[in-house]
């Protein structure tokens, strides 16, 4: 059980237990022990074998738990939160948006994201009957969540993060849409939720009307409004969109609503629900010959979901109400990192139809090894309590009602030492870092430093990819090297798109990614993407543009 150096201080700044003085009083293998420990307690005496499944799986970084996970779980001075995925519902009134930032403030201290879907909330402007006065809306109400997330600082592990999505048909979506660009709104991730319906009146060119409360308030035309989020998007990276019947339409229990996410857009969830995730490690997954290595994903993933799938009952939970809705579904957030390194290791590019044909095939069988150790739980322990209102009822015995989701995977990859985080591609071959201390160097991705000098590629034509930035179109680069090591920048937007269309197959919770655009791209691009991203089944769609001024929760590749 070893990390690299930077893991070992990723491990240290975020995770390791400390004293009262702040000093480090956990190694990396003690710290394995503590989750694997308290994972099995949960288990029957003649279960406790499960301890060391855990721990071997974690401790060889096979299986990633998430950061609640390794910053709470059997710690003495930590509530054992393990979720890093939360919905809070918000009603139109003054008592339920207190208390729901009250909860919230709950959920920040023990680790967690919070997403909430405003769509409930009266318009600005719109009458408030006990004062005669006029509402604030949802707005100025994001814009106190979002002022109330610098408060809590959640034990040294992150500050608040947040997601707020408003339905397209809300009579203050516009203002909403363009809530970010001033540059504010910097704990909070904002997306449009888009209806079939919207995506109808936008194809045939109608007028939309928005309403609130049966009440239509204006009608404005939906080419407009398309145009305005894509705007908005080209600024400054926000809103992204997200298809909401889509949600409703793959929802396990289809009785609980399901319009909202947590804040990177990963897992959609009912209000009250938390959700925890954690990772397998692709990276481990492929024999020196290229193969991807099944029967070793297989037994990762049993135990990986049974792990989290323990955590359930171990767990301490912010909110009674918290505590029940999550524990009727028992949902779980399986998902992988290190896909790229994958990709790369089998000698396929991120951008070719080969790629991408892999790249389902390991994310299918990871849901297929899931699904049938979430049957084998269900027998051994019994089905998710909602199971009787879910889909799977009478035939499908589950433990839970969800078992995959793609996580962007920020801290923990950062600790395994992949290079690509959850699905992204890696973010680019090499760079040259400006330090004030140690001047100017290069930093390269050590697979492609090990390919360059397999095929003796020169010093000199690394320091010109490093000042590039880029491997693409360097002379002294094989163009077999040059296929394979493409960074975020390098692949097209629709290589972007059609990846992400590919995994989210296999995914039945959802898929965070970025997909990257160039500083040239127009605002008719990312109209493009979205109509993509709604042909091809995704369930929402955030894009970057290159240089845009995106000021957001920082997850994902922002943390390296
Ligand atoms: P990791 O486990 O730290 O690598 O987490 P990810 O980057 O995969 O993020 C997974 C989820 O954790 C996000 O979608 C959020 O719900 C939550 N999360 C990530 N970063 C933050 C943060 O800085 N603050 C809070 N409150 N939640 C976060
Ligand atoms: N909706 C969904 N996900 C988002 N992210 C950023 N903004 C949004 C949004 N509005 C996610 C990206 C990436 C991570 C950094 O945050 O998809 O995975």
């Amino acid at each position: 059980m070893r990390l690299s150096d930077n893991g070992q201080k990723v491990f240290e700044a975020r995770y390791a237990q400390k004293n009262e003085n702040g000093e480090i009083i956990e190694t990396f293998e003690q710290a394995v022990f503590r989750l694997s420990r308290t994972a099995a307690s949960v288990e029957d005496e003649e279960n406790k074998v499960w301890e060391e499944k855990f721990s071997s799986v974690i401790g060889d970084l096979l299986f990633i738990p998430s950061t609640p996970i390794w910053a709470n779980i059997g710690k003495p001075d930590r509530p054992w939160q393990p979720g890093a995925c939360f919905v809070l519902a918000v009603e139109d009134s003054l008592d339920s948006m207190y208390q729901t930032l009250k909860e919230t403030a709950a959920v920040f201290k023990s680790g967690g994201g919070v997403g909430y879907n405003f769509s409930t909330i009266r318009p600005k402007g719109a009458l408030v009957q006990s004062t005669k006065g006029k509402a604030s809306g949802v707005v100025e109400l994001i814009k106190l969540y979002d002022a109330s997330s610098n408060m809590v600082m959640q034990g040294g592990v992150r500050r608040g993060a947040s997601m707020g999505i408003l339905n397209v048909d809300h009579p203050e979506i516009i203002d909403f849409i363009k809530a970010k660009m001033d540059g504010s709104l910097t704990n909070f991730n904002i997306s449009v939720g888009i209806t079939d319906a919207f995506m109808e009146a936008l194809e045939n060119g109608e007028e939309w009307p928005l309403v609130f409360n049966g009440d239509t308030y204006e009608s404005v035309s939906a080419i407009e409004l398309w145009q305005l989020i894509s705007n908005a998007a080209h600024a400054c990276g926000d809103p992204g969109i997200i298809f909401i019947d889509r949600l409703q339409q793959y929802n396990p229990v289809p009785g609980n609503p399901l319009d909202c996410t947590n804040p990177c857009g990963e897992q959609p969830l009912s209000p009250g629900e938390s959700c925890l995730l954690g990772s397998i490690n692709l990276a481990k997954m492929i024999n020196p010959d290229g193969q991807a290595n099944f029967d070793l994903l297989a037994s990762t993933v049993g135990t990986a979901i049974r792990f989290l799938d323990n955590l359930i009952d171990a767990a301490q939970y912010p909110l009674p109400l918290i505590e029940e809705s999550t524990k009727a579904t028992r949902k779980v957030g399986l998902g992988l990192t290190g896909l790229h390194d994958a990709l790369i290791m089998a000698g396929l590019a991120y951008d070719s139809a080969e790629g991408r044909e892999f790249a389902g095939q390991l994310t299918q069988y990871i849901q297929q090894q899931a699904h049938e150790t979430s049957r084998e739980l269900a027998k051994e322990k019994g089905c998710f309590p909602a199971w009787e209102e879910s889909i799977f009822y009478p035939d499908d015995t589950r433990r839970n009602a969800a078992c995959i989701t793609i996580a962007p995977t920020g801290s923990v990859t950062a600790m395994a030492g992949c290079e690509g985080y959850g699905m992204e591609p890696i973010f680019a071959v090499a760079y040259t870092k400006n330090t004030n201390v140690a001047g100017d160097f290069e930093v390269f991705s050590p697979l492609f430093l090990d390919e360059c000098k397999k095929h003796g590629v020169t010093e000199e034509v690394l320091a010109e990819v490093a000042r590039q930035g880029t491997c693409q179109n360097v002379s002294g680069i094989p163009e077999d090297v040059a296929r394979i090591f493409k960074g975020a920048q390098d692949i097209d937007n629709t290589d972007h798109i059609l990846m992400q269309a590919e995994v989210q197959k296999y995914v039945e919770n959802a898929v965070s990614k970025t997909i990257n655009l160039p500083s040239t791209a127009t605002p008719e691009v990312i109209e493009e993407c979205y109509l993509m991203a709604y042909r091809l089944g995704l369930k929402g769609i955030t894009v970057f543009r290159d240089g845009c001024k995106k000021g957001t929760v920082t997850v994902g590749k922002d943390k390296k």
